[in-house]
This record gives structure tokens, sequence and C-alpha cells, in this order.
């Protein structure tokens, strides 16, 4: 058996103990929000926050995972009030939305130390949109900034004082189409 913490529910799981994170999660819990891409660690689209920090869930064992605390997209936030789901929302971010849940988690763990990311941190985001809503993922952080500016500004965090989207040409974040 398997221990580990999800969404602040602790969870035993009766798997092989070398079962990915991303199965155990969407098969054992129900809980789709991290979705099977690459399975390589590629794509971004299984990642999940593991002991506060994104990790690809396709590349981690249960084993490895074994008493930590994870929190997948579903656990975000009780009302999908996090800033980051508002600005999504706000954008239309969404075309097919299979990276939508990769990215949100990815850049929550990031956004948390960091309100406006650098270009290098973004770039070093394994996440891709497929379809080529890149543009607008760019605006969306942008937005989730300023919406947690407040919050951050509470827990102590100082934001930068360039706005991302103004700092945001020569990453591959400035590639996608204009839709
Ligand atoms: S499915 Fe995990 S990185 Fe693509
Ligand atoms: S919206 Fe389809 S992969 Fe990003």
């Amino acid at each position: 058996m398997t221990s580990m913490t999800v969404n602040g529910e602790a969870i035993h799981y009766r798997l092989d103990p070398e079962t990915p994170l991303l199965f155990a999660l969407r098969d054992a819990s129900n809980l789709t929000g991290a979705k099977h891409g690459c399975y390589s660690g590629d794509c971004g689209s299984c990642t999940v926050i593991v002991d506060g920090r994104a990790a690809l869930s396709c590349q981690l064992t249960i084993a490895a995972a074994e008493g930590a605390d994870i929190t997948t997209i579903e656990g975000l936030s009780a009302d999908r009030a996090h800033p980051l789901q508002q600005a999504w929302a706000a954008e239309q971010v969404s075309q097919c939305g299979r990276c939508d849940p990769g990215f949100i988690m990815a850049l929550a763990a990031l956004m948390r130390a960091t309100p406006n990311p650098t270009p290098e941190q973004l770039s070093s985001l394994p996440n891709i949109c497929r379809c080529g809503a890149t543009p607008r993922i760019l605006k969306a952080i942008a937005r989730a900034a300023q919406i947690a500016a407040p919050v951050n500004a509470a827990d102590g965090v100082k934001p930068s004082a360039e706005p991302v989207d103004e700092r945001l040409n020569s990453s591959r974040f400035s590639n996608g189409s204009s839709t």
C-alpha cells in the first residue's frame, strides 16, 4: 500500500508501487484533470503540484510520491477562484483544453514564488499548447499576476516591476498563432 495526501485527503493506493502517479490519480482516484499527453515528460499536460513544486505525474511513480502532499487541478481552489483559473476564463484561453490543467498547475507553482515570471522561467516549463493558444496564455499570465498582486503583497511576495507580457519576446511562448 502506498500512502500520500491528495487534495488534502489521505489516500492509500493498493497498486503496483511502480504505477505512474498520473494513472493512480486518473484511474484510481477519478481525478482526470491531469491529462495523459506524451507520457515522456515532453508536454506538461500531466503536471500536478508535489510538495509545493510542479511535477510531471507521468514521470513519477507512486512509490516516489510516498508521503507527499499532492495537489491536482481539482484541488487548486475550492471554487475555481485561483487567479490563474479566473484569468484563463477571462481571456478565453481554452481551445481543446487539453493543455490547460498542466499549464495552470505549473504556473501556480511558479507564480507563487515569482508573481511575474521571467521569459527564461516560462521557457523552462515543459508545457506545450498544440492548439496555438499561446498568445492567450500569455495574456492570462499577465492578468493572473494582476489579480494575485494584492494577495501576494499580503503574503510578503514582491512582484516584478515589469508586466510579464511586455517582457516576453524571445521565448517559445511567443511563437503561437494570434488566435
Ligand atoms: S504526459 Fe506527462 S509530460 Fe506529457
Ligand atoms: S488548447 Fe488545445 S492543447 Fe492547448
